[in-house]
């Protein structure tokens, strides 16, 4: 699917046509003398000709002006605050409405859903009721998106979900219904793929104590989140691909948090001790914290244990570089926000805009962390 970019569009430039197509009128002067009748047909002919053509100018150039993007406003709802991706994500959104396409900060709310999807419902009705031109949300819960598309469609207000995909049903509904709505995100299952690549790409495939089987524990997001489901699914799937025998010990969720990634390996370390050879975490979050129950249990990622994320945060990367993660994938939130916040101001300038709009991920391993680490730094 191709990604659609909008130019920023020049204010000055825009005010400038809208006033000359405004002040612009086809009015006689006063002393102009009465005209014949063939001349007045003429004349009536040719008024009404300026007038379709001052039309069809005003409306050529409404469509490449848009609405003023210091007049644009839209409402923001984040599932939760206290992710660091979703942080990174909000504040390089919130970044480039603003100093990218002309917003202005004090018409963007963003709001946190607080991980509550009523929470969430009530801020999206406030926003409805405020008159927000446009709505951004990542949603609590997938399973939610009918409602909130049915609520902003009902106010005609367009709705850009981002991050937690809805069912890929629902994103046909939109088009087949004409509703106002897309999703920008990431294919979830090529960040899982990337993850077992990572793995089946090292000189022992992963198998740390060379026993023939590759032995690994799970540490999963939110289940109810496609990118949960996939990145457990897809990063074992590429390791069998790539003929490696595996056997999952211990699968659990730690919804994305840093803590519960350190409870969940600590304690699998202590069950199953040196059997396990990899621990597979579906964000780098967890994977933080999968890092420190490693060291506190005198194992070293790299010689005997091999450990990998998903986002790209700044310190998952600088492990990498310094042998204390296997790799990570980068979730490209620059990508993602940029490409929403364009999508939106699409939807209020009344352009054509796509059902599902995905940015690609990237493979982070040594060879190119110090690459990436520039990126995001
Ligand atoms: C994922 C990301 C996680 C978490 C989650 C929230 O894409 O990898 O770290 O932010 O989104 O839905």
């Amino acid at each position: 699917m191709k990604l659609k970019k909008v130019m920023a569009v020049s204010l000055a430039a825009a005010m400038a046509l809208s006033m000359t197509a405004c002040g612009g009128g086809s009015s006689q002067p006063a002393e102009t003398p009465a005209p014949t009748e063939a001349a007045a047909k003429e004349e009536t002919k040719a008024e009404e000709a300026a007038d379709a053509a001052t039309e069809a100018a005003e409306s050529v150039a409404e469509a490449v002006e848009g609405k003023d993007p210091a007049e644009i406003k839209v409402g923001i709802s984040i599932y939760q605050f206290a992710d660091n991706f979703m942080t990174l994500y909000r504040t390089e959104l919130e970044n480039y409405l603003v100093n990218e396409l002309g917003l202005k900060k004090e018409n963007i709310s963003i709001m946190d859903g607080k991980n509550d999807q009523g929470e969430q419902m009530n801020q999206i009705r406030n926003f409805i009721t405020q008159g927000c031109d446009v709505l951004i949300v990542n949603l609590v819960q997938a399973s939610s998106e009918p409602t909130v598309t049915e609520e902003c469609a009902a106010a005609n207000i367009p709705v850009v979900y981002i991050n937690r995909e809805p069912e890929t049903e629902r994103e046909q509904a939109w088009v087949d219904e004409g509703i106002k709505a897309t999703y920008v995100g990431a294919d979830a299952r090529q960040s899982g793929t990337f993850q077992g690549e990572e793995i089946a790409e090292l000189e022992n495939k992963g198998d740390a104590d060379g026993d023939g089987v590759v032995r690994y524990i799970m540490v999963q997001g939110d289940p109810e989140n496609v990118d949960a489901q996939y990145r457990t699914e897809k990063s074992i799937e590429a390791l069998t691909a790539a003929g490696v025998e595996v056997e999952e010990l211990v699968k659990m969720r730690g919804d994305w948090d840093q803590t519960k990634g350190q409870e969940i390996t600590a304690n699998a370390l202590s069950q199953h001790g040196a059997k396990i050879d990899v621990v597979f975490c579906n964000n780098d979050a967890m994977a933080l914290g999968a890092l420190q129950a490693i060291e506190a249990a005198g194992r070293k990622v790299n010689e005997d244990i091999y450990l990998v994320g998903v986002d790209a945060l700044v310190e998952a990367v600088e492990n990498v570089m310094n042998n204390k993660m296997t790799g990570t994938v980068f979730n490209d939130y620059f990508g993602q926000a940029h490409t929403a916040a364009d999508v939106a101001l699409d939807f209020v300038n009344g352009k054509d805009v796509e059902n599902v709009y995905m940015v690609d991920y990237v493979k982070v391993t040594t060879e190119n962390a110090g690459e990436i680490l520039e990126l995001i730094k």
